[in-house]
């Protein structure tokens, strides 16, 4: 079958302006019910987007469901897996550690307006709320000019959504899980006093570019760690990428200020070495953000979701 986009859920365009970040864990109590009840939730989840998109197409409604391994491995241990699906494992550098955490299952939402969001969420929670228990729930937000909330444009050196598919969706390198993507969701705390007590010029080294412009800096204008130097994965003298559509979450009154780290990748190891490069360099970022979550999923194709609707995954 050839690379077919169109057969992807949606993770390789749209950040969104307002958006939901679910994660769950299956209570785990008898596999072939609990997996009936999973295939009830895909099928009803599909149709209730279905049904939101003919009804608000101006809505840009875009939701993508994964599974973690631990869910794989419980609900489709008869089942062929996705080559790349594994446990995260925390990632360790000298000064900080990437955890990991508990997680089953994924939803992530995005819409124009918050009462879609809500909408749909809600929803679909009635078909998740008798056999889950929710591990983290985050609502983010399009801050001003798509700029993550530390003041810097996010997402300029991802690749153009023309291209973004090739490198959000797993082609035929892995058959029976073609047009699937492996999503990595970590979520941030920014120590933003410390951050803003900083100099517009020591952020932009920080970075790697220029704040108000958002151009790049040169070499060796930036610091050794910065997060555009730290982050990126030349393995084998290629240039990897993911799509990224990280957001800003917050409670102001709190003083609690994140960013919820989402991107998407055909292979997971790329992802998996852009950690490891951040976190073995000590990135700068990492000074002033500190990671509380941590989980990878793998988002099934539209054609891998019917398979487990209608309980036919490719056997083993
Ligand atoms: C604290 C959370 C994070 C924030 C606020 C953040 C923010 C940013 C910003 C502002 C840029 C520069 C503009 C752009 O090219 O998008 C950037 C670049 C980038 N980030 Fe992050 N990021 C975060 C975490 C991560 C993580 C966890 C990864 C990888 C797993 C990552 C991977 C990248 C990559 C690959 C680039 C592009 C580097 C380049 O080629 O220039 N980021 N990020």
């Amino acid at each position: 079958m050839p690379f077919d986009p169109t057969d992807a859920q949606d993770v390789y365009k749209d950040a969104g302006k307002n958006v939901l970040f679910t994660t769950l864990t299956i209570n785990k109590s008898n596999p072939d019910e609990d997996r009936e009840k999973v295939a009830e939730l895909v099928s009803r989840e599909q149709a209730i987007l279905r049904s939101m998109n003919i009804r608000y197409p101006e809505e840009h409604l875009k939701v993508s469901f994964g599974f973690a391994n631990s869910a794989w491995d419980y609900l489709f241990a008869d089942y062929k897996k996705p080559q790349e699906l594994e446990d995260f494992q925390p990632v360790k550098g000298p000064k900080y550690t990437s955890p990991a955490t508990p997680a089953d299952l994924f939803i992530h939402i995005r819409a124009n307006s918050e009462a879609v969001v809500y909408e749909v969420a809600s929803q679909i929670r009635n078909y998740y709320r008798d056999f889950t228990t929710v591990q983290d729930e985050t609502k983010g937000f399009r801050y001003f000019e798509g700029r993550a909330i530390i003041g810097f444009v996010d997402g300029t050196e991802n690749p153009e959504v023309q291209k973004a598919s090739a490198y959000a969706i797993i082609g035929d390198e892995d058959p029976d899980f073609e047009n699937g993507s492996y999503a990595f969701a970590q979520k941030y705390i920014h120590n933003m006093d410390a951050w803003n007590a900083l100099k517009t010029e020591d952020q932009e080294k920080a970075i790697g570019r220029k704040k108000y412009s958002d151009l790049e800096l040169e070499d060796d204008e930036k610091l050794e760690n910065a997060h555009n130097v730290a982050s990126q994965d030349n393995d084998d003298g290629i240039e990897h990428k993911i799509v990224r559509m990280n957001v800003p979450f917050s409670n102001p009154s709190e003083g609690t200020t994140g960013t919820y780290f989402i991107g998407y990748a055909r292979h997971w190891s790329v992802t998996k070495r852009m950690l490891e490069n951040m976190f073995g360099q000590s990135d700068r970022l990492l000074d002033f953000s500190d990671p509380v979550t941590g989980n990878m999923f793998f988002i099934p194709s539209l054609t891998t979701l019917d398979q487990i609707v209608e309980d036919k995954l490719p056997a083993k």
